[in-house]
């Protein structure tokens, strides 16, 4: 029996060893250290952006931009259902209301004339998921935002590397946020970034990032002491992680190209397998293959996903609907039947394992238990 083939693993090894090792030879954890500040200015430089904040997860990322923005009870903030919990808990944690918008078949993120039919006039903030990273319709959901004075957030958790007509997605709205979680093909363990080019916002949130205070310009030298001066959090991530964050993104250019072989690979030799829809990148967008997201009918789902893992390859569903979760329910009043495509788009969907350790043989391995469980329905 040939050895299973994991849903994820994390590309880590030798050089993240290494600078983890360094960094705790040169005595560097403190949160927000001279490591951190060289990460965020690679991250920034990278990206094409001028503000990069590293912090503990994507959420937290997601909260201290939120907090910068003015987010505030009784706001509504529309996002899609088909995503992870914590980013509608950081909008109920601020008092404000997450309004979930349904999503399109193809790219599994926000349609925007369903984005429109949920509009209110206490909707301040559209925050739309690159699922899998795959680009939303920012060209649609960008007019839409400008028409009814919105300010546009991008959830980039899975999108960090993949473009949209030549720039980076989570650097096209007024903030971006991205995610570095173990389960993410970039990583530093648990980790986030909130990037933006406003200078105004930016300068708000340096301060929440540390804690509320000025410390920050009391380390470049601009007061005599720091200080509590706002509302903020802990938001800062150690230098430990930082190191290892470097460390991942020396890897990070060959990391995409292997995942976009390896994508190019399972569509050209799966194109053709009746029942099952292969992912299509939207024009303009080259993604990062961060997830390679198919779909099964969902009557025949759970029976393909169960004959794949019995051949030793986990294949994987995503996330449940948030709108139709207890919590959803509960909170919200929300019903399932509500949104019809993220239902249908969740019940059917199927993950491929695609990671750039992956061999020759394995992805070869990949492709003939996908065809023969596709046959066998
Ligand atoms: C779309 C999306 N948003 C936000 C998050 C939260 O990321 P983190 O765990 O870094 O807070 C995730 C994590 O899986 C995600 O997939």
């Amino acid at each position: 029996m040939n050895p299973r083939i994991p849903y994820h693993k994390p590309w880590v090894g030798e050089p993240e060893a290494r600078a983890l090792t360094q960094a705790l030879a040169d005595g560097n954890l403190v949160g927000n250290g001279k490591l951190s500040k060289e990460f965020q200015k690679r991250l920034a430089s990278y990206l094409g952006v001028r503000h990069a904040l590293f912090t503990p997860s994507c959420t937290a990322a997601f909260s201290l931009g939120m907090m910068g923005l003015g987010l505030k009870p009784g706001d509504e903030v529309v996002l899609p259902s088909f995503s992870f919990v914590s980013i509608a808990n950081a909008v109920i944690a601020l008092g404000a209301t997450p309004v979930f918008a349904d999503i399109e078949p193809v790219t599994f993120n926000l349609d925007p004339a369903a984005v429109e039919a949920v509009l209110t006039p206490r909707t301040r903030f559209l925050v739309p998921v690159h699922y899998a990273g795959m680009a939303c319709d920012l060209d649609r959901l960008s007019a839409l935002a400008a028409k009814r004075g919105l300010v546009l957030v991008e959830d980039a958790a899975q999108a960090l590397g993949a473009t949209w007509k030549g720039r980076h997605l989570g650097t096209l709205a007024r903030a971006g946020v991205y995610s570095f979680h173990a389960t993410k093909h970039f990583t530093t363990g648990e980790g986030g970034l909130l990037v933006t080019d406003d200078d105004a916002l930016a300068a708000k949130v340096e301060i929440m990032h540390e804690k509320g205070t000025n410390r920050a310009a009391f380390l470049r030298g601009e007061v005599d002491k720091y200080t509590w001066v706002s509302e903020g959090a802990s938001f800062v991530q150690s230098d430990l992680l930082a190191a290892l964050g470097m460390a991942q993104l020396e890897r990070l250019e060959e990391n995409l190209r292997l995942r976009r072989a390896l994508a190019a690979r399972f569509s050209k030799e799966l194109a053709g397998v009746k029942g099952l829809r292969l992912p299509v990148a939207p024009a303009g967008c080259e993604p990062n293959w961060h997830i390679y997201a198919c779909l099964v009918a969902p009557e025949r789902r759970d029976a393909f996903v169960k004959a794949v893992k019995d051949q030793g390859v986990d294949v994987t569903t995503h996330f449940e609907p948030l709108h139709s979760s207890p919590y959803g329910r509960e909170k919200l009043g929300l019903k399932a039947g509500a949104l019809p495509v993220t239902e249908r788009v969740a019940a059917s969907m199927v993950r491929l394992p695609l990671y750039p350790q992956l061999t020759g043989e394995e992805a070869g391995r990949i492709v003939s238990t996908v065809q023969s469980a596709a046959r066998a329905l």
